[in-house]
């Protein structure tokens, strides 16, 4: 079965739950939770650029380096819609 983690919106505490096998964008969308409402989904448009400040992920998708350059990801820089969880993690908007 597969493994569901907890995803924590930083500014708001919000809390939704994402399947280890899910992208964290649509299961934030899904449940109405954080600030994104929409987004293409597929890594191109970039709305959906949050840093990744506490768990554990990783991208199942390449992420486009128009949105999130190799630098930012080590910073924990992510787009949402391109990575799974692969422990509870904290989402924090970038400003
Ligand atoms: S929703 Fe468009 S890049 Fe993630």
């Amino acid at each position: 079965m597969e493994q569901t983690y907890s995803i924590t919106v930083r500014e708001t505490g919000e809390v939704f739950s994402c399947g280890g096998g899910q992208a964290v964008l649509p299961a934030m969308i899904h449940a109405g939770r954080g600030p994104i409402k929409h987004g293409c989904c597929g890594g191109g448009c970039g709305v959906c650029r949050m840093r990744i400040v506490e768990g554990e992920w990783e991208a199942f998708k390449n992420m486009s380096r128009a949105h999130v350059s190799e630098e930012d990801e080590k910073k924990g820089i992510v787009l949402l819609c391109c990575v799974q969880p692969r422990s509870n993690i904290t989402v924090a908007r970038i400003f």
